[in-house]
């Protein structure tokens, strides 16, 4: 990653703007009060392709012109999107073969956004033409500093089916197997008379009369990723030719879009920028949050990433949307920036008079200036400028959890032990208990540098490749401890099974075989007790463990694994390796986390309801503590005692007390 980040003084505050759906005297009076909100980037023109581009070929940018002075005059920031996700009715009447196809042969419509195939060559001619018209108009406009490229590519259509895309398949696989012997091995095309002869008969893996091999839908999946990838910098290129200078992101959302892997992403934006929304049924959404910033910050090595989108209160497009309580937009823009974020956006500035997001929560909302949000709106921007000091700042973590997008598609595949695998779960469960421990996680990738961490979880791997098995035994070997969960370490990059008894791949570091896998019924549930005569209890998952030198932590008290291990530890090398068999219950997960922080030299911490991160710059240190219950909490935090209200959140600065940030 480049890691280049836009010319700004403060931090990042603002949002999505869309003039286009306002008269121009608005344009003024939108200005005016994004000063009063403190309000100094906004992101413009996202989806304004057939604003731009009303007719092929035929551009209309005197509004852009305007729109953008107007925002320059008055010191305020612009990221200009390429409004590539949203391509016009033109388009798709032009070029109906653009549109995108389901996995069920379903070919989709217009009349909405992202409705375009990553592979057609005439979408790629026709993004590139408006994407080269905006560099070279606004390439050197002094309030560009920051082009947001297309929106979430991936969501809603990730995979296209067509012709096309079966096509662009086709001479990606070539590119990686360059023969179809190697491709027919690793596919296990010996199964179900699956042998290719020829590259044209492989096809996009449609819908089919039952199972499709699963090694080509983990290449189909790969190849999608790669696909929404090439349509990435295709565009950055020439925003990188035409505009240089000026960095160029586009929107991620982090641990909520599973068919792109930003692992792969995240070295070729300038900027990590990330969308978050809480899924508004749970109340303990702020566990997502913090669990998808922290993967923001991880995807960038650790460097100031920016929030482009969350909301101030409601959402549109879940079955309830529930609104935000007072304080809690304030709590979570505060959580984004103690976990690493130097600049905090919203969807969107003025909330839209019509379409299909008009009842979204905006800053603006549509109650305008006497409303508790816009309070909130100009509060928090008034807040941010005192916290100008946290930027730059480095999140401190204490633990790693390793994250996987492959390992995330492998497992997710039909045909699985247990319809109830769902790698979210896991890892939100291990998060949940890091998060309740007080402990900062950095998410990793399985073949990454782990030796700064004490302790890594891995929450659930299905799919572990050899590098990435040799990675976290070299880790352990060397003095690490490694807290690993069921069904991990089981296939290969191809969803083989690695030959003699589970977890092939990671048996020896955690010095156990799994003999069966034991599911269980929905309402089923088994007990658990530790070495030490605590109890626990387990439900969804379970197995027969055998010992090959690790030793028992915790036994299956009944159920079909009575008086086996359900959790193990075995040294190896310098360090520890333990294993979780069972899916257990949140108490007693969090139980195990703690067992594991032991070996590893890692103290859990403090209060289960108190969001607890440091963020470090020049030698200084800053401790954001959030109190997310309902009653006064009080923590030790930098030395001293700290007096939380419920609520409440409290910036310690290195050289202050204890006192309320203002
Ligand atoms: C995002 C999207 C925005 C807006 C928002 C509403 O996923 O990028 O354009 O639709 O959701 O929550």
């Amino acid at each position: 990653m480049h890691s280049h980040w836009p010319r700004l003084d403060e931090i990042a505050y603002g949002g999505d703007y869309n003039p286009d759906h306002w008269p121009e005297p608005v344009w003024e009076q939108d200005v005016a009060l994004m000063r009063e909100a403190g309000v100094n980037l906004v992101s413009v023109g996202v989806f304004s392709w057939a604003s731009l581009e009303p007719r092929p070929g035929e551009y209309e940018f005197g509004w852009l012109d305007r729109v953008l002075a107007l925002l320059h005059e008055a010191g305020i920031a612009v990221d200009l999107g390429t409004p590539t996700a949203a391509p016009p009715p033109w388009f798709l009447h032009q070029h109906p073969r653009a549109r995108p196809v389901t996995r069920d042969g379903q070919v989709l419509g217009g009349g909405s956004r992202q409705s375009y195939c990553p592979s057609s060559d005439d979408y790629a001619r026709a993004a590139t033409g408006i994407t080269a018209q905006l560099a070279q108009r606004y390439g050197r406009h002094p309030a560009v500093v920051l082009w947001h490229v297309n929106n979430e590519y991936g969501a809603p259509i990730a995979e296209c089916y067509c012709d096309a895309s079966a096509a662009a398949f086709r001479a990606w696989l070539r590119a990686r197997y360059g023969d179809l012997g190697t491709l027919n091995e690793r596919w296990g095309g010996a199964f179900w008379s699956q042998r290719y002869g020829d590259w044209d008969e492989i096809d996009a893996p449609r819908t089919s009369a039952t199972v499709v091999n699963p090694a080509l839908r983990l290449d189909f999946a790969r190849f999608s990723s790669e696909a929404l990838l090439d349509c990435f910098r295709r565009e950055r290129d020439i925003l990188r030719r035409l505009a240089p200078g000026v960095p160029v992101t586009t929107n991620f959302m982090a641990n909520n879009s599973k068919s792109t892997d930003y692992w792969r992403w995240a070295g070729e934006v300038d900027v990590i920028s990330n969308d978050n929304y809480l899924i508004a049924e749970r109340t303990d959404g702020y566990l997502d949050l913090a669990m998808s910033a922290d993967l923001a910050r991880s995807l960038g090595g650790g460097a100031p990433w920016l929030l482009m989108e969350h909301s101030t209160s409601a959402v549109s497009w879940q079955p309830r949307n529930i609104a935000k309580r007072p304080g809690e937009m304030r709590r979570n823009s505060l959580a984004h920036l103690a976990r690493g974020a130097d600049g905090l956006l919203f969807f969107q500035w003025r909330a839209s008079p019509f379409g299909a997001e008009k009842h979204h929560s905006a800053m603006l909302p549509q109650g305008g200036t006497s409303t508790r949000i816009w309070h909130e709106v100009t509060a928090l921007g008034a807040e941010l400028g005192g916290l100008a000091d946290l930027r730059g700042g480095r999140v401190e973590p204490d633990i790693a959890m390793i994250w996987d997008w492959e390992s995330w598609w492998a497992l997710e595949l039909e045909w699985r032990p247990s319809v109830d695998l769902d790698y979210l779960e896991r890892v939100r469960a291990w998060y949940a208990a890091a998060w309740r421990s007080g402990l900062t996680v950095d998410f990793a990738h399985p073949e990454s540098d782990l030796s700064r961490y004490p302790l890594v979880v891995v929450p659930q791997l299905y799919l572990t490749g050899p590098a990435a098995a040799s990675n976290l035994g070299n880790y352990v070997s060397a003095g690490g401890t490694l807290l690993t969960g069921y069904f991990s370490g089981i296939v290969d990059a191809w969803d083989r099974v690695y030959p003699g008894a589970y977890p092939g791949a990671l048996r020896e570091v955690l010095g156990i075989t799994v003999e069966e896998w034991l599911p269980l019924r929905p309402a089923e549930r088994v007990r658990l007790t530790w070495e030490d005569g605590a109890d626990g209890t387990a439900d969804s998952w379970t197995e027969v463990v055998q010992l090959a030198g690790a030793k028992p932590v915790v036994r299956y008290a009944d159920g079909p694994a009575a008086g086996g291990p359900a959790v193990t530890r075995h040294g190896f090398g310098a360090g520890e390796a333990w294993y979780v068999s069972a899916r257990a219950d949140p108490v007693t997960t969090a139980r195990i986390l703690a067992a594991a922080c032991e070996p590893a030299g890692v103290t859990p911490g403090q209060h289960p309801d108190v969001e607890i991160v440091r963020r470090a710059r020049d030698g200084e240190r800053f401790i954001t503590l959030i109190n997310h219950g309902e009653n006064t909490a009080q923590v030790m935090a930098g030395g001293q005692p700290v007096t939380i209200p419920a609520g409440d959140v409290v910036v310690l600065r290195p050289t202050a007390s204890a006192e309320r940030d203002a």
